[in-house]
C-alpha cells in the first residue's frame, strides 16, 4: 500500500488525478494521498470533493490536506508536483507582454517560458531538497511546466525525478479512438523534448499504421491541432499542437493578439470550478474540467507512478536525461521519448536516427533550455538575455534585449535576484 503527496493539491485539476486515482486503484493502490498547497480556501474545496470522489467509487484510501509540506511528504511513496507559482496572474502576464515584440504568448513557449522557468526552478528545487532529507527514497513526479527545464533542474541536481505530460497519451487516445482499437494496441514513435515533440509512427500489432491513419483520418487530426493538413501530409509526421508556435508563429500572433489570454480564460473556468467543488452534493469530477488541457493527466500519472513504486519495466513516454539517446545532444539534455520505466527510473529506448528538419530545432531549443536552467539557477540579466537570443523564435539581439526587460519588469516579486 502506499502513500502519494501531490503538492500544488489545492489545483483545480486536482479531482482529475483523484478520479484517475480512484478508477485505476488496481494498478496504484493507495493508502494515503496527501494534498499539499499554500491556499487553505482552495485544499479545503478540493480535498472536500477528492474525499467525495474517494468515497463514491468506493475507495479505501485516506486523502488528507496540510499547507505544511514537510509533514505533507513525510513518509510518501512519490511526490507529484503540480504546482504554479504566481498562478494564472503570473501566466496571464508570460502570455501577454511578449506579445508587444510581436513574439508569441505562451506559458512554456518562447519569453513566456523562460519567465515561468525563471520563477519556477528554485522554488521546485527547493521542495526537491525538502522532499529528499525527510525521505531519500521518495520519487519526485514533475508536471510542473516548463516540464523539460524542471526535470533537467532535478536530474542535475541528483534527485530522484521523472518529467510528465499529457500530449503523448493524448495522441495514444486520440489515435486508438480514429482506429478503433484499444488504447494500450497503441504504441508512438514520440520524440523531441517536452513541448517539442513529433510522432514519427503510430504502431499497432507490430505496424506502422501512420500513413493510413494520415490518409484516412488527416482532416481530423489537422483540424484537433489547427494546423493545415496539407503540412502533415508533407511532413508524414504528427506534431504536437506545441509545434504551431513554430511554424505557424506570426499566424499564431496575430490570433493571441485579438483575444483574451488563455490564463485569463482558465481563471474565469478555475473560478465556476471551485463554485462546483463547493457544492457537497457533487462527487464526481465535473464536464467543466474536461475544458482545460490536462485531458489524461490521472491515467499517465497513475501509470508512471506505478512503474516506479512496482518495478514493472514497462514503456511510458517520458522526460529524462538523454544520456546518448540522440547523439547529437548532450547527455544531460532532458528529452521527451519512450522509456522503460522501472523502480532504478527512467531508461530511454533508442531512436532510429532523426532528421535534420527535426533534429536542427531540437538542438537548438536544447541550447536555449540549457541557457534557461543557467539563468534560473545563477540569475542575472545577461543569463536571461543569452537564453532568449538562443531562442529560435527570438534570436534578435534588439527583439532579446526588449523582452529580456519586460520579463524582469513583470517578475521582480518573483526573481530573487532581478
Ligand atoms: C497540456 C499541456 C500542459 C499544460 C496544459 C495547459 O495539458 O501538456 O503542460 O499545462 O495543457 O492547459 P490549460 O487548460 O491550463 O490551458
Ligand atoms: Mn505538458
Amino acid at each position: 500500500m502506499l502513500k502519494l503527496t501531490v503538492v500544488g493539491g489545492g489545483s483545480t485539476y486536482t479531482p482529475e488525478l483523484v478520479d484517475g486515482f480512484a478508477r485505476l486503484r488496481d494498478v496504484l493502490p493507495l493508502e494515503e494521498l496527501v494534498l499539499v498547497d499554500p491556499a487553505a480556501d482552495r485544499l479545503e474545496l478540493v480535498g472536500g470533493l477528492a474525499r467525495r470522489i474517494f468515497r463514491r467509487q468506493g475507495h479505501p484510501g485516506r486523502i488528507t490536506w496540510t499547507a505544511d509540506l514537510d509533514a505533507g511528504v513525510d513518509g510518501a511513496d512519490a511526490v507529484l508536483l503540480q504546482l504554479r507559482v504566481g498562478g494564472q496572474a503570473a501566466r496571464n502576464q508570460d502570455e501577454t507582454w511578449p506579445l508587444e515584440c510581436g513574439c508569441v504568448g505562451q506559458e512554456t513557449t518562447g519569453a513566456g517560458g523562460l519567465a515561468k522557468a525563471l520563477r519556477t526552478v528554485p522554488v521546485v528545487l527547493d521542495i526537491a531538497e525538502r522532499v529528499r532529507r525527510r525521505n531519500p527514497g521518495a520519487w519526485i513526479v514533475d508536471f510542473t511546466n516548463p516540464v523539460g527545464i524542471v526535470t533537467r533542474a532535478l536530474l542535475t541536481a541528483g534527485h530522484r525525478a521523472v518529467g510528465l505530460c499529457n500530449v503523448a497519451i493524448g495522441f495514444q487516445r486520440k489515435f486508438a479512438r480514429l482506429l478503433g482499437v484499444p488504447p494500450e494496441e497503441v504504441s508512438l514513435e514520440h520524440v523531441g523534448l517536452n513541448h517539442l515533440t513529433w510522432e514519427r509512427a503510430v504502431h499497432v500489432g507490430g505496424r506502422d499504421v501512420l500513413p493510413g491513419l494520415l490518409a484516412g483520418h488527416g482532416d481530423a487530426i489537422a483540424a484537433d491541432l489547427r494546423m493545415p493538413r496539407e503540412l502533415l501530409d508533407r511532413l508524414g509526421v504528427v506534431p504536437s499542437y506545441y509545434l504551431r508556435y513554430f511554424y505557424q508563429h506570426d499566424a499564431v500572433v496575430r490570433e493571441l493578439g485579438g483575444k483574451p489570454s488563455r490564463a485569463a480564460e482558465v481563471a474565469e473556468m478555475e473560478r465556476r470550478l471551485l463554485d462546483l467543488y463547493a457544492d457537497p452534493a457533487l462527487d464526481e469530477k465535473p464536464e467543466l474540467l474536461g475544458k482545460r488541457g490536462g485531458a489524461f493527466y490521472s491515467e499517465a500519472a497513475v501509470a508512471l507512478t506505478s512503474s516506479l513504486l512496482r518495478d514493472t519495466g514497462d514503456v511510458q513516454v517520458v522526460n529524462t536525461f538523454n544520456n546518448g539517446t540522440l547523439p547529437f545532444l548532450p547527455d544531460d539534455a532532458v528529452i521527451e521519448v519512450p522509456a522503460s520505466v522501472d523502480a532504478q527510473g527512467a531508461h530511454p529506448l533508442p531512436v532510429r536516427q532523426l532528421e535534420p528538419l527535426y533534429a536542427g530545432l531540437i538542438a537548438n531549443v536544447t541550447a536555449y533550455e540549457h541557457l534557461a536552467l543557467e539563468a534560473a539557477l545563477e540569475g542575472g540579466r545577461d543569463r536571461a538575455f543569452r537564453a532568449l537570443l538562443a531562442h529560435p523564435l527570438i534570436g534578435q539581439a534588439e527583439y532579446a534585449d526588449r523582452l529580456t526587460d519586460s520579463l524582469l519588469a513583470h517578475n521582480r516579486e518573483h526573481l530573487a535576484w532581478a
